[in-house]
């Protein structure tokens, strides 16, 4: 039997559907083209859903690791389409079971954890990229986004900020939307 708090998470992510379409989030797909990666380069897809920015990401990169904590995201086997990637279940919030430096770009879409930035610098490596888009902040979606300034606030020590657009929402406009293109120090 799973924990209660568990039981909860797991319950309000598995109801996150299929996307309409499979359309790559278009943010990702100008960003990544302008990048210039390393040959042989390694992608992380952080709560990959159902693979729509894998598959734009497994174009880029020799290899993309797709990782979700519902195993329903594979469900459909979607992964299977495109031979340079690799799916893993693992849980963001915990520390990632990936080698420091492993990845030339970590990318997350319409996700976020309090650890979450945290979890993943490790696994970056130097000049690496780190691509962010939030889910947007409609109705009670501020609820579930970052707080104003906590993204730059994670990521400033550690890396080159190439593009940043932060949006305050909610109430009392104290959470924000965010996307952010970081690359890296060396
Ligand atoms: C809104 S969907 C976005 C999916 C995909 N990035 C996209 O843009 O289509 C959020 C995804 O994050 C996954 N997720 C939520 N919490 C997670 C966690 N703690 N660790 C790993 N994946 C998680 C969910 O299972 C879901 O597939």
């Amino acid at each position: 039997m799973l924990r209660g708090g568990v039981s909860l998470i797991i319950e309000k992510y598995s109801r996150h559907k299929k996307p309409i379409s499979n359309e790559p989030s278009s943010f990702l797909a100008r960003e990544i083209s302008g990048l210039n990666l390393p040959k042989g380069s390694l992608a992380l897809d952080l709560g990959c859903g159902y693979g729509r920015n894998s598959v734009l990401l497994s174009r880029h990169f020799a290899n993309v690791i797709a990782a979700d904590f519902s195993y329903k995201s594979f469900s459909d086997l979607w992964h299977l389409n495109c031979k340079n990637i690799h799916p893993v279940i693992l849980d963001c919030r915990q520390t990632l079971p990936f080698l420091n430096n492993a990845f030339s770009a970590v990318i997350v879409i319409h996700l976020y954890h309090e650890n979450l930035i945290v979890n993943l610098i490790d696994a970056i490596q130097p000049e690496g990229f780190f691509i962010y888009e939030s889910i947007a902040g409609n109705g009670e979606n501020w609820r579930d986004l970052s707080l104003s300034g906590e993204v730059k606030r994670l990521l400033e020590k550690q890396f080159i900020i190439k593009y940043y657009l932060e949006r305050p929402v909610g109430p009392h406009k104290k959470n924000a939307t965010v996307k952010v293109v970081a690359q890296k120090k060396t």
